[in-house]
């Protein structure tokens, strides 16, 4: 083959019949070489306080607030579809400056975990989100200082707190989301003060702050006015931020470090995935699944094929496990 000007000069490859594996189903069968796995999947959800039935989320069709029993008969269908995990959001009822209901027992978040660990057991690993926006009046992810700054520090003490009642609720991995500097650290640290080491951290390592997580926003009724740019990362800023985000997540003990949101960063999931010492997640989140059921439900794209293709990629790119809303359909589908 002649060389192209321009492009680096490859490893000849061994055919220039590049059709023959494409030609019928099953050598494409044969000759696939990424597989998404029902226990790659992990379903977030949803588990909102004072509901008597449970409530559509709008701009995330098919995904709903739970209440606890629907919570609890979903998930039963989750880890029936074979799914590998469930990620739990809570929405109080009454929100405050504090996220008081975060590091409640009683609050709807350690109240849905402790439901579905009495319920389930170790059937499935129950992850639970460990930040304060579903919680706090102004929506940040921590508490504000007196100028209107979320305050590093004394958010970790917050953290502390819930990290131990998640922990006595049941939850097998608490999922940092906050991007707090330190926030793994004291999170390990107090689960071990509390004699719960075998709980683990699963690390929101690099996180972008991303208008893709929009109707999150409505997933969880936030107050949220204006950004997190002042804690999560600039979309802007390359892999070497990424990385270090990881390193020092890594050192303060993350047994599993996260990369969200997953299709807009694929590239940087790809290099988190080279070079992490620990297993890596991925989360396709709520803005990635609205667009492509918003042009499904316009007829504009074929929503099967485009969530599997979406899924696929993912994996391809090097997530070992992916959060996605389609968790238990995409399951079914695989089995
Ligand atoms: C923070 C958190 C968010 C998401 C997961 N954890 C919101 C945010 O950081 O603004 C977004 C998930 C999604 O968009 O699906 N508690």
């Amino acid at each position: 083959m002649s060389e192209i000007p321009g492009l680096p000069i490859l490893p000849a490859f061994p055919t220039t019949r590049m059709r023959r594996l494409r030609r019928t189903p099953a050598l494409r069968r044969l000759s696939a070489q990424v597989a998404v796995q029902p226990a790659d999947l992990i379903l977030p959800m949803f588990v909102a306080e004072g509901l008597a039935e449970p409530r559509p989320i709008s701009s995330m069709p098919g995904v709903v607030q739970h209440t606890l029993d629907s919570l609890t008969k979903a998930a039963l269908e989750a880890v029936q579809a074979g799914v590998g995990g469930l990620m739990l959001f809570g929405v109080p009822a009454q929100k405050d400056a504090v996220g008081s209901g975060a590091d409640d027992p009683n609050g709807i978040l350690n109240a849905g975990l402790a439901r579905l660990k009495f319920e389930l057991g170790d059937a499935t690993v129950l992850m639970a989100d460990l930040c304060l926006d579903e919680f706090t009046d102004h929506g940040h992810c921590g508490v504000l200082a007196l100028d209107g700054s979320v305050d590093n520090d004394a958010t970790l003490k917050r953290y502390e707190s819930m990290a131990i009642a998640q922990a006595e609720a049941g939850a097998d991995l608490l999922g940092t989301s906050g991007m707090m500097d330190g926030q793994v650290a004291v999170v390990r640290q107090a689960l071990d003060s509390v004699a719960r080491s075998e709980v683990g951290v699963l690390a929101y390592a690099p996180k972008y702050a991303s208008a893709f997580f929009g109707p999150f926003r409505e997933a969880v009724d936030s107050s949220l006015t204006g950004d997190r740019l002042t804690y999560q990362q600039d979309p802007a800023r390359g892999v070497a931020e990424a990385l270090a985000e990881v390193s020092l997540d890594v050192a303060e003990g993350a047994d599993i470090v996260m990369v969200k949101p997953a299709m807009p960063y694929l590239d940087i999931l790809a290099q988190v995935a080279a070079a992490s010492p620990v297993q890596v997640a991925a989360y396709q989140v709520s803005g990635e699944y609205a667009m492509v059921e918003a042009a499904a439900g316009h007829g504009w794209i074929d929503r099967d094929r485009a969530i599997t293709e979406s899924l696929v990629s993912i994996k391809r790119a090097g997530a070992e496990m992916i959060l996605t809303y389609w968790a238990v359909e995409a399951a079914q589908r695989l089995l």
